[in-house]
């Protein structure tokens, strides 16, 4: 039961999950113990405890949250289907449709007492944040991805642990590639951005790093593969983005026949390249490693941490200035806050004349180009 004393504000994490989470929960729940009058409740698995019947609402006090930000995933659970806004509702006839439950949502956050929301999330989520602060809920957005593809910040957290995990997946195949004297492809998570794949790759030394800014031409790859071997002897290490494509084709993807689960899966590209290889006629033995969502669970390293604390901290404080409508975000070296619409604007792509990549191809590390 509310204290109704106190004001009340609700975090959810919605969208994937991803390392730093609960770091970002501590920091709001630390922060707003300054403030006598305020208590944090968080809502399982993103936007559902509230429209589940009966609720899902839990007190997030500081006991609760005590050491969570050196542990991945969430605690509060997350969803990366559905939502208030796409409902999954089973029609009469077996298949699904989806309900607007916007309103009752908001019926429901008053009748809970909730002053205020702050949504962690992505892309996805902070469109609902958008959507729901049109409609008038005091709410405030942290963003977060491992694919680091949002354009408001600088970084997300949760993607420097994704590039470590890669970089580790580099490093290791580096020692049986060279063994053998085979390729190894190495897929990244990333979704339509190459940042997880670029950063890796240059950090581990690959050999071929392939992402979906640059459009791969298989000639190219297949030199820089022989470049790498004399008489049969050598090894190399490509380092593919599961949303890499060739210049003359797309990437690879299927529907997913999961209920309310709108986007695309990606994946599979780096089995999609062997095949492409081998056509071209490559002779060398080559193998792939699908490093999957080892990218996103476990321990957040340290930059993270900060990052997420940073966030945790000034969501609240948004909170308390009542800056609603807005995303928290990096912009080196403050933390800062943007409006949704501006956040949800585009996306962050890699810049194919950036820096890294001119270090990358400095480096001899060939782009697929
Ligand atoms: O957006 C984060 C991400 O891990 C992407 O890199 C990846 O394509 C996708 O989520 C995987 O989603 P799921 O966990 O639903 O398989």
């Amino acid at each position: 039961m509310k204290d109704s004393m106190r004001k009340r504000v609700l975090v959810a994490t919605g969208g994937g999950d991803c390392p730093g989470l609960n770091a970002v929960i501590r920091a709001i729940v630390m922060r707003a113990a300054k403030e006598r009058e305020w208590e944090v409740v968080g809502s399982i698995n993103a936007f559902d405890g509230v429209l589940n019947e009966p609720n899902e609402i839990v007190i997030l006090d500081e006991k609760e949250v005590a050491g969570v930000h050196i542990r991945g995933g969430t605690i509060i659970g997350t969803t990366n289907k559905g939502g208030p806004f796409a409902w999954p509702i089973k029609n009469q006839d077996g298949t699904w449709g989806s309900a607007d439950r916007s309103d009752e949502m908001l019926r429901r956050l008053q009748y809970l007492g909730v002053d205020a929301v702050i949504n962690i999330g992505g892309d996805g989520s902070q469109q609902i944040s958008q959507k729901l602060f049109e409609k008038g809920c005091n709410i405030i957005g942290v963003p977060k991805t491992i694919d680091n593809d949002l354009s408001a910040t600088d970084f997300t957290f949760g993607f420097q642990t994704a590039v470590q995990e890669a970089t580790t997946a580099v490093d290791k195949l580096m020692t049986t590639a060279a063994s053998h004297n085979r390729v190894f492809v190495l897929e990244v998570m990333g979704r339509y951005a190459g940042w997880i794949g670029l950063h890796s790759a240059v950090a581990g030394g690959a050999d071929v790093c392939l992402i979906p800014e640059i459009p791969y031409d298989i000639e190219k790859v297949m030199e820089k593969i022989y470049s790498r071997f004399t008489r049969g002897r050598g090894y190399a290490i490509i380092v593919v983005s599961e949303g890499a494509k060739p210049k003359d084709g797309d990437m690879h993807y299927e529907e997913s026949k999961e209920v309310g689960y709108k986007n695309v899966r990606l994946g599979g590209v780096a089995s999609k390249l062997i095949a492409e290889l081998k056509e071209a006629g490559l002779k060398t033995d080559i193998r792939e490693t699908v490093l999957g969502h080892l990218q996103r669970g476990g321990t957040p390293i340290a930059y993270d941490r900060i990052l997420a604390t940073q966030f945790g901290v000034e969501a609240f404080e948004m909170v308390l200035r009542k800056e609603f409508g807005k995303m928290v975000a990096y912009r080196h070296p403050n933390i800062v806050s943007v409006p949704f619409e501006e956040a949800i604007s585009h996306y962050n792509f890699v810049n194919p004349d950036s820096y890294l990549v001119k270090a990358a191809r400095g480096v001899g590390i060939c782009m697929g180009d």
